[in-house]
């Protein structure tokens, strides 16, 4: 037997570098499975909370458990990523990669922490695993990752050291129960013993584990994402011609996904998508493959329907309301998506800039996302504390994001507090059955009468 494999013990001790959403529910997860970790930020504020066992943004969940795991001793936090690294056996990059201008993605934090975890092995003389968690282009890991490690370290991965690639598929406002129980972990090797070494950290997790080279695990996360965008702008796309034809897209979609090489997730019609990373790795591998003379029109036109989306769906509501203009909407959920307070490429901030533009008024109200939705627009917005307060006095209503809360509010509630009993939902938030025959007039992106208001 290989000298290490006899050797292999449980690494124990792990460090986290960014305390951005990945960063922070990774090292709550190990923390759960009972490793020591730290997690690094050259953000102050961000330590501080978390070492007060609080954090600063809103998660199901999640304060509860970093509540936990920092009374037990199991979680903290630190500006220095130098010393973290060299106290723990493994370390996860978890930084942002957000995308610069021209579309390509900013990798100048991951550049700064293999820095840091070259600097942090220098001096070590026992065996260590960096691992990617940052979605990075394909080639990133091996084209500057690697090399900035070993240059400033002086070590050879797949000697004294090993880098893995690991990429994330949580989903924000689900983000604990995605990050406990994994569909699948990739784990992209430089060489056997770091797969192995990950694969020792990752046994107790009920996943599927997958085993291939790094780049092909930094190509899964942006196929993955590119095609759960693809479903979703499949699905708007379908929601605009069954409104034409008096079908409902949601009865399509299911009928859909039945077919077990399809699955049903994710074809839900709807506003478009918004969020952190669908936006943004779409545009990440678009430019990737541009760079390389790759055409990519299926990506093309699935950034494009995303854009198109919200402007059909104001169409649908000045067809639904008739004039809008002096008209003031309930505007119900601001976040890009249920349960976050997270509004990056909210589909609310394109919608409501049109209906603006139209000569509406806006009365807003999200149960978590206000603060951030405010510090996207200088647009004159009324923000209110309760679905009930946007709907008193306002002409009617329109649903960006289904929170679980409007699910509550009934055909009587719309219309005692409403001036015309109008229902414009984005996101098919309920069964438009419900309101058949109720006195109020419901419609849904792909209903049947959508056609016909
Ligand atoms: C997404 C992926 O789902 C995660 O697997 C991945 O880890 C994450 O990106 C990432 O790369 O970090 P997230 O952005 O948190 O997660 O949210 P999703 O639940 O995927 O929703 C994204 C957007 O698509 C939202 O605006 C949502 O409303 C919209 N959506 C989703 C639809 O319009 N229809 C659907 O059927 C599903």
């Amino acid at each position: 037997m290989v000298k290490w494999l006899r050797d292999q013990v449980k690494p124990r001790k792990i460090s986290v570098i960014g305390i951005g959403y990945v960063g922070l529910v990774t090292g709550v997860v190990f923390a759960k499975h009972g490793f020591k970790t730290v997690c690094t930020d050259i953000n102050e504020m961000k330590v501080n909370s978390l070492n007060e066992g609080s954090i600063h943004f809103w998660e199901p969940g999640l304060k509860e458990l970093i509540e936990e795991s920092v009374r037990k001793g199991l979680l903290s936090g630190s500006t220095d990523n130098v010393e973290a690294v060299s106290g723990s056996d493994i370390s996860f990059i978890c930084v942002g990669t957000p995308t610069s201008p021209d579309g390509s993605s900013d990798l100048s934090a991951v550049h700064s922490c293999s820095e840091d975890i070259g600097k942090a092995l220098k001096d070590r003389g026992d065996y260590h695993v960096a691992v990617v968690k940052s979605s990075v282009p394909p080639g990133t890991t091996d084209g500057f990752v690697i090399p900035t490690i070993e240059k400033i370290s002086g070590k050879r991965v797949g000697e004294e050291i090993s880098v893995c690639v690991n990429p994330e598929f949580l989903r924000e406002g689900s983000a604990l129960q995605d990050g406990l129980s994994p569909d699948r972990i990739v784990i992209g090797e430089s060489d056997k013993r770091g797969g192995d070494t990950l694969s020792i950290v990752y046994e107790d997790f009920p996943s599927l584990k997958l085993v291939c080279d790094i780049r092909t695990a930094e190509m899964i996360k942006y196929a993955t994402n590119s095609l759960l965008a693809t479903k979703i702008s499949f699905a708007n796309e379908f929601s605009r011609i069954c409104e034409e034809y008096n079908i409902d897209v949601y009865e399509v979609m299911r009928g859909v996904g039945l077919d077990s090489r399809i699955n049903p997730r994710f074809l839900d019609a709807g506003v478009g998508f918004g969020g952190s990373c669908f936006p943004k790795d779409v545009k990440a591998i678009i430019f990737q493959a541009k760079k390389a003379n790759i055409e990519t029109p299926l990506l093309d036109a699935v950034l494009n329907n995303n854009e198109i989306q919200p402007l059909h769906f104001v169409d649908l509501i000045k067809k639904y309301v008739g004039g809008i203009r002096g008209k003031t909407v309930a505007f119900l959920g601001l976040s890009f998506k249920p349960n976050t307070d997270d509004t990056r490429e909210t589909r609310a901030l394109p919608i409501i800039e049109l209906l603006y533009k139209e000569g509406a008024r806006v009365k807003a109200y999200d149960p978590k996302a206000i603060p951030n939705f405010r510090a996207m627009t200088n647009l004159h917005i009324e923000y209110v504390n309760s679905w009930e307060e946007a709907l008193r006095g306002s002409d009617f209503a329109v649903i960006q994001a289904d929170w679980k809360e409007f699910r509550e509010i009934n055909a009587e509630d719309y219309k005692r507090l409403l001036k015309l009993p109008i229902v414009i939902d984005g996101r098919r938030t309920y069964d438009p059955n419900e309101f058949v025959n109720k006195g109020v007039k419901y419609v849904g992106v792909g209903w049947k009468n959508a056609r016909n208001p």
